[in-house]
């Protein structure tokens, strides 16, 4: 695929990879850090959990649990798990909130692709203007190109000047 998925994948591609090595083990997804502590039959042993993609999730939190006991890191995991808890209910909160916010953001966009008084240039410096709204700007990008990938106010606001 050409670049308008790299617009809005390369952010998110990076910030999993910063978590996902302990020493020379790759992993899919973030893991805890003190798993670096622990033998490397431990984190081979947590690797093949959680690459386990068939397991139902129910399931794969046991398999975890009796890991974590196996390797005397009960207390560590739990916080661990607590931890992503937190954290996937934050990015459902968060995903819910800007897709609430794009149909707003969406009429903020067109009234300025609306006004002929403007060249497409100020058109791209007034969308970019729309300072708190980043986020929906570059979605609603994305989707402007999944219809037209040939949009220019798209283009222009997602090379970099
Ligand atoms: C993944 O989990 C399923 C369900 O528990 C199991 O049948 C399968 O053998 C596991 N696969 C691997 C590669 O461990
Ligand atoms: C488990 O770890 C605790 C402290 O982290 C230690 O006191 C205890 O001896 C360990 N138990 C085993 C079975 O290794
Ligand atoms: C994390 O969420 C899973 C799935 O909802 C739940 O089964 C688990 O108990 C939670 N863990 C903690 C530590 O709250
Ligand atoms: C959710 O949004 C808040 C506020 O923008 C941010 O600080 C937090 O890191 C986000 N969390 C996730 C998981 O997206
Ligand atoms: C179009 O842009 C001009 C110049 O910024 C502005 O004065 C005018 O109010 C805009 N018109 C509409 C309909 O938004």
């Amino acid at each position: 695929m050409p670049k308008p998925i790299h617009f809005l994948l390369i952010p998110v591609l990076f910030a999993i990879q910063v978590h996902n090595h302990v020493g020379f083990i790759k992993f899919s997804a973030p893991v805890p850090t003190f798993l670096s502590d622990l033998s490397l039959k431990a984190q081979y042993d947590y690797k093949m959990i959680l690459e386990n993609d068939t397991i139902p999730l129910k399931k794969q939190s046991g398999e975890f649990k009796a890991w974590a006991t196996t390797y005397n890191v009960t207390n560590q995991y739990k916080q661990f798990d607590t931890d992503q808890n937190a954290t996937r209910t934050d990015l459902n909160k968060n995903v819910t909130q800007l897709v609430s916010q794009l149909s707003r953001a969406n009429n903020d966009i067109t009234k300025i692709l609306e006004n002929s008084s403007l060249s497409i240039q100020e058109q791209k410096e007034a969308i970019e203007g729309l300072t708190e709204q980043q986020k929906e700007i570059s979605v609603l990008m994305f989707i402007r190109r999944l219809f037209d990938p040939q949009d220019v106010i798209s283009k222009k606001l997602s090379s970099t000047d």
